[in-house]
């Protein structure tokens, strides 16, 4: 879907382990870096998210665990399961979000382009709904 899409992240690794760097303005993260959180422990009966952001761009990686994303534009919505550390789920633009399905041990790494800022943010469906149309 145009403003999701999976990203694959590099691995260095060899027998001590595995490395993975993640730089602003790269292939994998094209945008600076103004805030990074995670998201844990979070129960598996429990839905987030469920919002969309006017104006943010957003690299998601589930460092730890499993987790389902799903994004919807308006009009197509899919569903991204996220599994691995060297996985990353990038969104940009007008795009409604929803995690669920946490296991017990995730770990949500989110790479974000702006500071937090609920002006940024719609968290009513039918609004949502509304100003897609009026794109
Ligand atoms: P919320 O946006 O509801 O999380 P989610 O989208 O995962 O369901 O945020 C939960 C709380 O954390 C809310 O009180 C706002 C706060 N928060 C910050 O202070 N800074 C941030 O960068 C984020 C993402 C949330």
């Amino acid at each position: 879907m145009k403003g999701a899409s999976l990203v694959n992240l590099d691995i260095h690794g060899d027998k001590s382990g595995s490395l993975i760097a993640l730089e602003a303005l790269s292939k994998q993260v094209p945008f600076e870096i103004k805030r990074v959180y995670y998201i844990f422990g979070v129960s598996d009966n429990i839905v987030r998210g469920k919002h969309a952001h006017y104006n943010l761009k957003q690299l998601l990686i589930c460092v730890n665990g499993s987790v389902d994303i799903s994004v919807e534009d308006g009009k197509n919505k899919e569903v991204f399961h996220l599994d691995r550390a060297n996985q990353g789920l990038y969104i940009e633009g007008f795009i409604w979000r929803e995690m669920k399905n946490f296991s017990k041990d995730t770990v949500l790494v989110v790479l974000a382009s702006e500071h937090y800022n609920e002006a940024d943010y719609i968290r009513d469906y039918s609004q949502f709904l509304n100003e897609v149309k009026d794109k």
